[in-house]
């Protein structure tokens, strides 16, 4: 008989580990989740800072996915904030590489990074040979992916830079979401600026593909890119709210935000074409389809 597969998922308890738990369970793995607050049956206590972790379960992984990092958007961007938003990245990448040459059945490993990693002062369609940014966030996915590739040598890995990702459990939709409901939704800063996003549903299944066909190197995880104000105006269609307001003035979100104002002001358009060109096959590559799915549900 077959073994069963087993996945181990860094930071499962979030938004896509959630998600991606449930794909993995209906496909028939097994899978456990490192959480520094293992609370269920199927976390295993870990602390990425500390390196400590219960070392009996390493060697039964198949596949391990890291999805670990202190929340991009939730806090301000303090001096000590930026440096919790590296470190819970880096040195929990960095630890897993460590972990991942006691895992003699290790196949695969799949990194999580993020889109905002290109050079914003060029007005193009970003690809994923293309340079990194000097801002914050660029530096911080460059450092991210330089700890993924701690992993060449041990086991086939892919590095996926993902959008915005779309679903109606948390994340940036239940942010936009919010002053639609209540009837104040308008457009951010020039609401011209383009947003890449993706479908939870569609990241699952890339997560999936990359696993099944082995892929390797990095990928752009993007359905689409859309401005800021067909985003925000259809999410206000399908919550059956107005949309009338003019938009929120750029300088009102700096000073409100501070730096990380620039995850709603900044312009990225970002290609998809390489993962496409593997044979992946969008479910939802249109807005309208993937917000139509996730108002119906
Ligand atoms: N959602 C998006 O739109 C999006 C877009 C681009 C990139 N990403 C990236 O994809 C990954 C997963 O996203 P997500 O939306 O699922 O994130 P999430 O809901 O914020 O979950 C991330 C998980 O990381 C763990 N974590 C939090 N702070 C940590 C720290 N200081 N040190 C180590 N682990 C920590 C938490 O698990 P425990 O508390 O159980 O330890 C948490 O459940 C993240 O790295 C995120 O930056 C997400």
């Amino acid at each position: 008989m077959e073994e069963t597969k087993t996945v181990l998922i860094a930071g499962g308890s979030g938004l896509i580990g959630k998600q991606l738990t449930k794909v993995f369970k209906e496909r028939g793995y097994l899978v456990y989740k490192l959480s520094r607050n293992a609370h269920a049956a199927d976390h295993i206590q870990w602390d990425p800072k500390t390196k400590q972790v219960d070392e009996k379960y390493l060697s039964r992984i198949h596949v391990l996915i890291n999805l670990a990092g202190a929340n991009i958007g939730d806090k301000n961007w303090t001096a000590s904030r930026k440096r919790e938003l590296i470190d819970s990245r880096v040195q929990s990448t960095e630890f897993l590489s460590e972990l991942a040459t006691k895992m003699p059945n290790l196949a695969y490993y799949v990194g999580a990074s993020g889109v905002n990693c290109y050079d914003l002062t060029q007005d193009k369609v970003f690809h994923e040979s293309d340079e990194y940014g000097t801002d914050f966030l660029s530096t911080l996915v460059r450092d991210w992916e330089n700890a993924s590739d701690h992993f060449d040598g041990i086991c086939p890995y892919m590095k996926l830079r993902i959008a915005m990702v779309l679903s109606n459990r948390g994340g940036s939709m239940t942010a936009m979401k919010r002053p639609v409901f209540f009837g104040l939704g308008s457009p951010l800063g020039s609401g011209n600026q383009y947003h890449p996003w993706i479908h939870i549903e569609d990241l699952c299944r890339m997560i999936v593909f990359g696993i099944d066909h082995q892929l390797e190197g990095t990928y752009n995880a993007v359905a689409d890119c859309d401005t800021n104000r067909t985003m925000m105006k259809g999410i206000a269609k399908y919550m059956q709210r107005p949309f009338f307001l003019p938009p929120v003035p750029s300088g009102i979100l700096k000073f409100i935000l501070g730096e990380r104002s620039m995850l709603v002001l900044s312009n990225l358009r970002v290609s998809n074409d390489k993962i496409k060109n593997a044979g992946f096959d969008f479910k939802f590559d249109k807005l309208n389809k993937a917000l139509k799915d996730l108002f119906s549900k």
